[in-house]
């Protein structure tokens, strides 16, 4: 590849060993890739094992080793850069009957890790949704890790990432580059697969789970191609887009999608396409809504244990509608419904009471942590976890993967699961 002087430096040792191991990581990844040279970002997002993931036991000692080795001799990011939310808040698991030996060891683990990035300047908003507190202009170059943000970031605001890791993400916040290729570069950003909806599917009646159940279907179908969307709403909200973006990433492992006449690069079918025909064709229609609804779910029992919201983190739209249907209502004994948001989002719904109104009837609003991980990453030796409902396809199929029975529908739904401690199905 062909670096600059800074960069030449950078790779030299001139800026430190951490800075060093960084651009050879990327010169690496570059030269695997096939990318001639580097490009500057503009910002960052990490994902940090060692919060997020494994914050007990001997992983929790690797991946925490892991990331002080590579950030080592590092003083300070250098570009923007924010981090994904801790794993849950071990307190509030005390509470929920985990052992204090358990509480305790999460509770110090967190407390290293935050401090261990904040100390090279890390934005410790700990959201899987940073791009609502640093939006993007379109055509800036990122590197970000977590899915979500690399879908939304790409579709809706013409930035652009590729699929960065959580060690490429921390080498490109600590050097300020990442490998110009993949979909750095406009060509390949072009659509390749068109979606049409059935004359019997109307999205303007979509739930927010309706979305996902589509972006779970089209990811699963597209074949790693980019989607281009024909017929949604141009009016279709801020939220409809996250989920429309949350599950493209998690079936099909893709990167990007157009929606005509919504997103950013496609303002016309033939802009989304570069003036080139569809590689191929998904056609969506109520069955297959319907269908991804029933294989999503793989919980058999209908009593249930956990309403999981926000994932990703839950925009003002979700914590509105949540507070709104819990109003003078009593959530179940036996269920924990947990609302998950980013730390500003937050205090303004504090502000607003709407936090109250949810917290009085029984639920709890958290900000900065990840609402679906610790299911299965933070659980004793002993505790059964039990049966959880989601509305999001995401990280309802991520439930599913990792083994923890799962239903899958609207927050309405949801809401009225956690109130009657039972499932209903539509
Ligand atoms: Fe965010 Fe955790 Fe879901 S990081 S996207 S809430 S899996």
């Amino acid at each position: 590849m062909e670096l600059s002087q800074e960069e030449e430096q950078m790779l030299g040792g001139k800026f430190g060993s951490a800075v060093q191991r960084a651009m050879e990581m990327l010169v690496a990844v570059g030269e695997t890739y096939g990318a001639e040279r580097m490009v500057k970002i503009t910002g960052a997002h990490l994902v940090p094992p060692d919060l997020q993931f494994w914050t007990t036991g001997e992983l929790a000692r690797w991946s925490r080793e892991l990331v002080m080795e590579s950030l080592e001799d590092a003083t300070c990011f250098r570009v923007e850069t924010t981090i994904n939310p801790v794993i849950f808040d071990p307190n509030l698991l005390g509470t929920f009957g985990y052992p204090q030996y358990f509480v305790d060891e999460m509770n110090q683990s967190i407390a290293k890790g935050m401090a261990l990035y904040e100390s090279r300047g890390v934005i410790p908003a700990y959201t899987c949704c940073p791009f609502f507190l640093f939006p993007p202009r379109m055509g800036e170059h990122l590197a970000m890790a977590e899915t979500t943000v690399q879908v939304f970031i790409n579709s809706v605001y013409g930035g652009r990432t590729n699929r960065e890791g959580g060690p490429t993400a921390l080498a490109s916040a600590l050097t300020g580059r990442t490998p110009l290729y993949g979909v750095h570069l406009p060509e390949n950003r072009l659509g390749q697969v068109l979606v049409e909806l059935k004359d019997d599917l109307d999205p303007r009646e979509f739930t927010y789970a309706d979305y996902s159940a589509l972006s779970c279907y089209v990811g699963g179908r597209a074949s790693g191609k980019i989607p281009v969307f024909k017929g949604l709403p141009p009016d279709i909200s801020i939220t409809e887009l996250l989920y429309l973006a949350r599950s493209l990433p998690t079936t099909g492992g893709l990167l990007m999608f157009h929606a005509v006449g919504i997103t950013p690069e496609a303002p016309t079918l033939e802009a989304a396409f570069g003036g080139r025909k569809p590689l191929d064709k998904v056609v969506v229609g109520r069955e297959e809504i319907r269908n991804t609804f029933r294989e999503i779910c793989s919980a058999e029992d209908e009593k249930i244990n956990w309403v999981l919201f926000g994932c990703p983190h839950a925009t003002w739209e979700q914590i509105t509608r949540v507070a709104g249907a819990l109003d003078g209502k009593k959530i179940h004994r036996d269920v924990r419904l947990i609302l998950a948001t980013s730390d500003p989002l937050r205090a303004l719904a504090q502000k607003a009471g709407f936090v109250d109104r949810i917290q009085t009837a029984g639920g709890h609003v958290l900000s900065g942590v990840c609402s679906v991980g610790f299911p299965r990453r933070a659980v004793p030796p002993g505790y059964r976890m039990g049966v959880v409902v989601s509305d999001s396809a995401g990280a309802a199929h991520l439930l599913k993967v990792m083994g923890v029975p799962v239903w899958f529908g609207s927050i309405e739904q949801g809401v009225k699961a956690a109130i009657a401690g039972r499932w209903e199905a539509a």
